[in-house]
């Protein structure tokens, strides 16, 4: 039987990258290895506990969403998903503006008592959305708590900031795809890359009006 493939090779926004920083081989293969990490720390955890217990992943939308797709599927232990939507980028800026919770608090359940969740973000840039996170999380008074990250950026806040687990360190520029978004486009790339800086101007054609 024929079945068509898509055309995936070429994509209109590909002259919008300046550099790929990680392509999506390397990118699998770390995300692999984090997930080896997390089940190997997850063992060693619930059989020092004496009991069996589920995880509970809390991916923070919209950026972590690819990155959340690929690790669960590495991930051999019973887990649920619980969605946290939060937002410091509006629009076309590339400078935080404050993270703020966004359409409620996605499917997270008011108790979390027990429950031991793993916190996932695309970037930890700054730092103050993943605090607002656990500080939302710890509310809810679950029995753990861990976070993890695809990237940290290169600055002093984000090294500061306590994180279980990290993916990819990488420099301080402004980064897209494999989730994570520039005025919410490139997020299907599946590299991870920066842009020209044409793309940034505000005669750029994908550029909504700023908000
Ligand atoms: P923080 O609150 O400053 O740590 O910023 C974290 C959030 O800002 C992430 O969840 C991303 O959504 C967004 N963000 C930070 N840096 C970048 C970037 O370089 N590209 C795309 N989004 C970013
Ligand atoms: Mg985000």
């Amino acid at each position: 039987m024929h079945v068509a493939r898509p055309h995936v090779d070429e994509s209109p926004t590909d002259p919008d990258i300046a550099a790929v920083l990680f392509d999506r081989d390397t990118i699998a293969a770390r995300v692999k290895s984090l997930a080896q990490r997390i089940a190997d720390d997850w063992r060693a955890y619930t059989e020092a506990e004496h009991h069996a217990a589920d995880l509970t992943l809390v991916p923070i939308l919209t950026g972590s969403f690819i990155f959340v797709a690929d690790l669960i599927r590495c991930l051999p232990m019973r887990l649920q998903i619980r969605l946290l939507s939060i937002s410091s980028y509006p629009g076309p800026a590339t400078t935080s503006r404050g993270p703020q919770v966004q359409a409620g608090l996605g499917n997270l359940p008011a108790s979390l008592e027990g429950a031991h969740l793993l916190l996932v973000d695309d970037i930890l840039d700054s730092g103050r959305t993943l605090a607002m996170a656990v500080d939302l999380l710890r509310q809810r008074r679950p029995a753990s708590l861990r976070t993890a990250v695809l990237l940290r950026k290169d600055r002093p806040e984000a090294r500061a900031f306590p994180v279980d687990y990290v993916c990819f360190d990488v420099p301080d520029v402004f980064v897209a795809g494999y989730g994570l978004d520039y005025n919410d486009y490139y997020r299907n790339l599946p590299d991870i890359v920066t842009l020209r800086p044409e793309v940034f101007s505000p005669s750029a054609p994908h550029e909504n009006a700023p908000c």
